[in-house]
This record gives C-alpha cells, sequence and structure tokens, in this order.
C-alpha cells in the first residue's frame, strides 16, 4: 500500500498544501520546530482518524481556526481511492469520514490505509501505564480486525451503562442481567483477539529481535488476565472465566461503584530471559525491542491483509546510529515499504527529501 499526496488543510503550524509522495523513502529534514512531526501526524491523522502524539483532536487545529480537513489519494493491490477527515471543534461535533468523496462511517474508514508510526514517546509502551498498552493493542487490533473495533465500541458502550447501575446502586434492577449478559459476550471477544494477537506478536517480535540486533536473548509478551492460562482459548472458555470473576469480585464492585473485571483493566508485560523489561532492561535494549515491535507488526499486517503497511518513523536521528539507519532502511527498502521519516539532517540515503521551514514544505531536487 502506497500514499501517492496528501492534502492538508488548518494542520498545526504547517501551510496548506499537497505533497506528492515517493512510493519508496520519503525523508522531511529542517531545525527543530518546523513542522517536520506535524506532517507525519498530519499523515497518521488521515489514515487513522486519531493523532500519534494527543488524544485530543482539538489540539492538531491550528491556533485561532476552528476545523480541520486533510485527504489521501492511495493505491493498493487493486485500486487507487481516496480518504478523507473533517473535524471542527465545535460542541459535540464529531469527525466525518469520507472515501472516494463519500461519507462513511469510522468503522468502514479505519484499516482502508494501514500505517504503522514509531515515534520517541513510543517507549511509554514500556514505561508508561497499562491504558497505552491497551491502546496500542486495540489500534494495531482495529487496524487488521473490523469485528475487534466493533466488539470494542459496544463493550465501552455496555461498560459505561455498567459504572452507571453500579453507581446509582441499580444492579438488582432486571435489565442489569440483561447488560451484564453483553459484557461478557463482548469483553471475552476482546480478551479472546488480544490473547491471539499477543501470542503471533510475541514469537515474531522474539525472531525480529534475536535476528536485527544479534541477540541470544528471549524475548516475549505476556498479556495479563486470568484467561491466558486457559491451555486451548475459546471464547466460550474465556465467557466462562470472566463470569467466575465478577460474581468472585461482586461485592468489591459494589463497594467500589466501579466495574472492577474486563478487559479495560488488562495489561501486557514485555519479558527479557524472563525479566520484566519495563523493570530491567537497559533504554537502549528498551528502544530495540520498540522497533522490532513494530516491524514484527509489519508483518502481522502484511500477513492479515495481504499489503505492506506504510512505515511512518519521526525524528530517526534520535534513535539510531548511522550504522543502524542504514540496516534498518534497507530492510524495509527491500520489502517494497513506503517509509516517511522526519530527521534533523538530510540522511545520507537514497531518498525524496522535503525541506521543512516554518510550517512551509519545500520539495528538494538536490
Ligand atoms: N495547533 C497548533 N497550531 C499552530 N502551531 C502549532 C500547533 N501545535 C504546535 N504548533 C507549533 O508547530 C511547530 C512545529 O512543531 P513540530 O512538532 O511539527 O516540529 P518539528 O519540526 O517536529 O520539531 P522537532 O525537530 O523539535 O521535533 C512548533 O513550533 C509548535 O509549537
Ligand atoms: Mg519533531
Amino acid at each position: 500500500m502506497k500514499i501517492l499526496n496528501i492534502k492538508f488543510f488548518n494542520f498545526r503550524n504547517l501551510e496548506n498544501t499537497s505533497i506528492n509522495l515517493s512510493s519508496k523513502i520519503n525523508v522531511f529534514y529542517g531545525k527543530n520546530a518546523q513542522g517536520k512531526t506535524s506532517i507525519l501526524e498530519a499523515i497518521y491523522f488521515n489514515s487513522t482518524g486519531i493523532s500519534f502524539r494527543t488524544r485530543k483532536s482539538s489540539e492538531i487545529i491550528k491556533y485561532n481556526e476552528n476545523s480541520i480537513l486533510s485527504n489521501i489519494e492511495y493505491e493498493d493491490n487493486i485500486t487507487r481511492n481516496n480518504i478523507a477527515v473533517r473535524y471542527e471543534n465545535i460542541l459535540n461535533s464529531k469527525k466525518e469520514f469520507f472515501f472516494n468523496k463519500k461519507k462513511i462511517n469510522q468503522t468502514d474508514f479505519y484499516g482502508k490505509v494501514n500505517v504503522i508510526a514509531y515515534i520517541p514517546e513510543d517507549i511509554i509502551l514500556i514505561n508508561g501505564s497499562p491504558k497505552n498498552r491497551r491502546d496500542f493493542l486495540d489500534i494495531e487490533i482495529s487496524q487488521i480486525d473490523r469485528g475487534y473495533l466493533e466488539n470494542l465500541k459496544n463493550y465501552n458502550r455496555i461498560l459505561k451503562i455498567r459504572n452507571k447501575y453500579l453507581k446509582e446502586n441499580l444492579v438488582k434492577n432486571p435489565e442489569y442481567e440483561i447488560y451484564e449478559q453483553e459484557f461478557i459476550k463482548y469483553g471475552a471477544r476482546i480478551i479472546y483477539s488480544r490473547i491471539e494477537y499477543i501470542k503471533s506478536l510475541s514469537i515474531m517480535l522474539n525472531l525480529l529481535y534475536r535476528k536485527l540486533f544479534n541477540s541470544e536473548q528471549e524475548l516475549s509478551i505476556k498479556y495479563e488476565n486470568s484467561s491466558y492460562k486457559l491451555s486451548k482459548l475459546k471464547i466460550e472458555d474465556i465467557e466462562e472465566e470472566l463470569k467466575k470473576e465478577l460474581i468472585e469480585k461482586k461485592f468489591r464492585e459494589m463497594k467500589y461503584k466501579f466495574s472492577l473485571v474486563g478487559p479495560h483493566k488488562d495489561d501486557f508485560k514485555f519479558l527479557l530471559n524472563n525479566y520484566e523489561v519495563k523493570v530491567n532492561a537497559s533504554q537502549g535494549e528498551k528502544k530495540s525491542i520498540i522497533f522490532a515491535l513494530k516491524l514484527a507488526e509489519i508483518d502481522i499486517v502484511k500477513k492479515n491483509k495481504k499489503e505492506n503497511p506504510i512505515i511512518i518513523i519521526d525524528d530517526i536521528t534520535s534513535y539510531f546510529d548511522e550504522e543502524r539507519r542504514t540496516s534498518i532502511l534497507e530492510y524495509l527498502h527491500k520489502k517494497d515499504i513506503q517509509v516517511l521519516i522526519s530527521s534533523t539532517d538530510k540522511l545520507k540515503i537514497d531518498s525524496q527529501n522535503f525541506y521543512i521551514k516554518k510550517g512551509g514544505v519545500f520539495v528538494d531536487k538536490s
């Protein structure tokens, strides 16, 4: 999959413009605070409907403006299409999604263009909170499995209702039982997909990490949920597990007036030779693990969608020295993956370069 062109309007400090991208490596270079990350963010936002820097879409709108619009033209194995996102920062306003100029809903929009972003902040996947890790899983799985996104939306809707009933002491109401069944149904499906995803991710991650960084160590990921212990994973068994946990924690939930059981409480951790990476690994090891993780994601997307995703690497010079950069970019080049990179310096590689200054994008012809 390749992005051919992006147009954006009112995006952070960027001048409204249209950029034609190369199907190979694109480098956006320039001094600090010129708009390099913002360009990558605009491309990511247009592809996924969310930013990789913030959950608040209002923050990405240019100061003193109140709406944002961007449009991507892309090609996959079969055809050329375009997708667009529009967002207006007025009360209760929703994002609008378009496919070939026709309005579509977010579920249909999601996953049309698959991008994987590697940004310096990704280290929070290891160092950050369980919520960071759950968000990661939700985003990645939704890109390859639309049913997952549907289940997630339903689950979150029921979770809100469930919390309201707990808060207002209404759990004895007859309809609560119906919500409880829905809660278990969607919750179990989410847990099932996450465990399946983690299992295949973990195997690929280990292989890539060992190969890329010449390591003898065993790297793995472990999902933290009681269903992970189940020897043969079946949705019905996870439903049973959830039911059991809900009964066990019933009185605590009534006491705390909040849902204490379910996938919104789960987490996962990285283990290197069975030691927890968060606590024991060095900074360099953590960065390398996250990068290997992104490469593993490429293979997962490719397997599911029969298409390579597009890779975004923000601030590549802050991660890797020249030697490592070259080997990583060669790896991506061989796989015929479109790469979008930001860097403070021009790189010594064969690439389409864009010079970024004060929000302006200038095609580098030299
Ligand atoms: N909503 C916004 N409207 C206008 N300008 C913004 C907005 N949000 C951020 N900025 C400004 O846009 C500029 C570009 O930010 P960006 O993060 O893209 O820079 P960068 O080129 O990636 O810099 P660095 O090399 O330091 O990472 C910054 O000066 C930032 O303060
Ligand atoms: Mg930046």
